[in-house]
């Protein structure tokens, strides 16, 4: 990244931080007040007139700020300049089904991308009042405060979460197998429905790590940034370099990456996993 852009950040860390909240009033203002919800053509895959509404106000502020950049939005698609070396990666609403069920669990999500690497991240969840924030080089805060990974250093103490992408029903490769492996091996694997709020949760503490399929690069953009500058690692699943195209992440606090890792790529379909293939149904259960 060329020093000038990098000296940007700041500037451009208060623009995301300004979309965001801009994003979360409308968030509020719908909480609650849904006429309907409708499927963009997958089952379960939902949009609502908040998802809409609140894009629109995030799309206002970049728009009014940096029209020179490029934005790639999760209702609206590619805008605004796409050969610009700056792209923001926006999820108006991160955590659709949990808000449409009232599930006080979801966020405004909003990255940008400098030269394709995630240098900015705002997550920012109305319903706990919790603004997450991050740019390159300049650390991560939770409302403010500084904020760290954990250290929790083995994945037998350690607390994950993860997710299922919306084809789940369609494919092999679902993250079923995943789920129940790494549910066996630690102690305990969340569900959130928000992957903003998981990678937040990994950059704060609370969570030791997160991985999922899956993925576009509106949901983890700015999550990223929040677990790299928090001090944690993301990668693809064999600890690679990630690419925010490839759908796949594994992040954690840093201290448990190698070992999630190797335990991620020895996934076997389910009914072959060590201790867990009398859960399968092979052997009787009694209740
Ligand atoms: C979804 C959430 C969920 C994840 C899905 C995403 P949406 O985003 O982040 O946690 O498991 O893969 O698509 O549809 O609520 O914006
Ligand atoms: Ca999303
Ligand atoms: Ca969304």
């Amino acid at each position: 990244m060329s020093s000038n852009r990098f000296d940007r950040l700041p500037v451009l860390l208060d623009i995301a931080t300004e979309a965001a909240l801009a994003g979360g009033a409308v968030l509020k203002a719908y909480w609650g007040k849904l006429d309907g919800v409708e499927e963009k053509g997958r089952s379960g895959d939902l949009v609502t007139a908040a998802d809409k509404a609140a894009e629109a106000r995030v799309l206002e502020v970049l728009n009014r700020h940096v029209p020179e950049h490029g934005i790639l939005a999760e209702e609206s698609g590619n805008l605004g300049q796409q050969e610009s070396p700056f792209l923001w990666a926006i999820d108006p609403l991160d955590g659709t089904t949990n808000y449409a069920h009232q599930y006080p669990l979801f966020a405004v999500s909003v990255g940008l991308l400098i030269e394709g690497t995630p240098a900015v991240g705002v997550v920012y969840n109305p319903a706990t009042e919790e603004l997450f924030r991050a740019a390159k080089g300049l650390g991560a805060t939770r409302n403010r405060v500084p904020m760290r990974v954990s250290t929790t250093g083995s994945l037998d103490r350690s607390l994950l979460v993860t997710g299922f992408a919306y084809d789940r029903r369609e494919r092999d490769d679902n993250n079923y197998a995943e789920f129940c492996y790494l549910t066996h091996l630690t102690q305990g694997v969340r569900r959130s429905g928000s992957a903003s709020v998981d990678l937040a949760h990994v950059a704060c503490g609370r969570l030791d790590g997160y991985w999922e399929r899956g993925l576009s690069p509106w949901d983890i953009t700015a999550g990223i940034v929040l677990v790299e500058e928090a001090g944690g690692r993301v990668t693809a699943y064999d600890g690679s370099p990630l690419d925010v195209t490839s759908g796949r992440l594994l992040a954690t606090n840093g201290r448990i990456h190698q070992e999630t890792s190797d335990r991620l790529l020895e996934v076997q379909p389910l009914a072959d996993l060590p201790g867990v293939g009398h859960l399968t149904g092979r052997s009787p259960v009694s209740n």
